[in-house]
């Protein structure tokens, strides 16, 4: 059993480092708001420090799961970030779904200090962060990558090393690329359906069973017909996230035609004051026109 650290206890992180808890390790967790650290070791033991890099001292994993790139930026390399308190040798694992800028230069500066970085944004959610049910998608070495993998599952049905630093990162892009796009068909399908006269739940009980089913229909599909958006992943996140994937993407030279618009419409949520509505809240856009 591993003595390792978790900073950032929030919607995600606080669930994940639960499982390295009860899984037997020693956690140290820090959040910025030092209640959510009282609150965590209140329920799973453990230590809560004040700051990063206390934390971090001793721990030979580290994890983190934040917001952007800023907040990564100050738990890590910022004063008393975490670099500062590990030792060399010790890895560290960013959950914060950030640029692959960032985990390219992090992993430069962890690299310094003889640290081993490995950007490792997840999918699945809130619940998946509860079940330990997530899907993890790394970048970085392989040895440190074995060594983090075995901790890593304790919160993930599957943990993969998809490249070098920043895989991680661009993977997760892919994904969101995958969902936003996914939303709005399924949110145009339900608001069609429901101006139609018909009875939408049976509706997606039946096509949920064919080709056009995906864990959006199975996971959401209900509760936008109940116009329910409290379900963990807000629109400011999936702002942020295709805000990184759209300018990874003037880089790359990428066609991303449908992304931008939903990007759009996902503003129009910000402004109607949707931000920390959940993704699948598109669907107020339509209900709304
Ligand atoms: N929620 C989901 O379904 C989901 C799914 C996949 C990926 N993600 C990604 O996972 C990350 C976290 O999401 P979340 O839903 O857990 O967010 P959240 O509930 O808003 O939690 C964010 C956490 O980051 C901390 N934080 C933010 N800025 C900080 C800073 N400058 N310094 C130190 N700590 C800071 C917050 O501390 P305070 O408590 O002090 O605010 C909080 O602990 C995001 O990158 C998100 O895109 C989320």
């Amino acid at each position: 059993m591993a003595r390792v650290a978790f900073l950032g206890l929030g919607i995600m992180g606080f669930p994940m480092a639960g499982f390295l808890a009860r899984n037997g390790h020693e956690v140290a967790v820090y959040n910025r708001t030092r209640a959510k650290a009282d609150a965590w070791v209140a329920k799973h033991g453990g230590k809560a420090a004040d700051t990063p890099k206390a934390a971090a001292r001793g721990a030979s994993i580290v994890f983190s799961c934040v917001g952007d790139d800023p907040d990564l930026r100050a738990v890590t390399v910022g004063e008393n970030g975490a670099f500062e308190g590990m030792a060399a040798g010790g890895i560290y694992v960013d959950h914060t779904t950030a640029s692959a800028n960032i985990a390219r230069e992090l992993f430069a500066a962890a690299a310094r200090k003889g640290i081993h970085f490995i950007d490792a944004p997840v999918s699945g959610g809130q619940a998946g962060a509860e079940n330990g049910t997530l899907t993890v998608m790394c970048g970085g070495e392989a040895a440190a990558f074995e060594t983090a993998k075995p901790v890593i599952a304790h919160f993930a049905k599957a943990v993969t090393l998809l490249g070098p630093p920043g895989a991680g990162q661009l993977s997760k892009m892919v994904n969101q690329i995958c969902i936003a796009g996914l939303v709005e068909g399924l949110a145009e399908g339900i608001h069609f359906g429901l101006k139609a006269g018909l009875n939408m739940k049976q509706v997606l009980e039946v096509i949920g069973k064919g080709a056009a089913q995906s864990w959006q229909m199975d996971n959401r599909g209900k509760t936008m017909i109940d116009d329910q958006f409290d379900f963990g992943f807000a629109v400011d996140w999936m702002r942020k996230d295709l805000r990184i994937t759209l300018e990874e993407a003037k880089k790359n030279g990428a066609a991303l035609p449908v992304t931008e618009i939903v990007n759009a419409y996902y503003g129009e949520i910000q402004e109607m004051g949707g931000g920390r509505w959940d993704t699948s809240s598109l669907i107020r856009r339509l209900r709304k026109a």
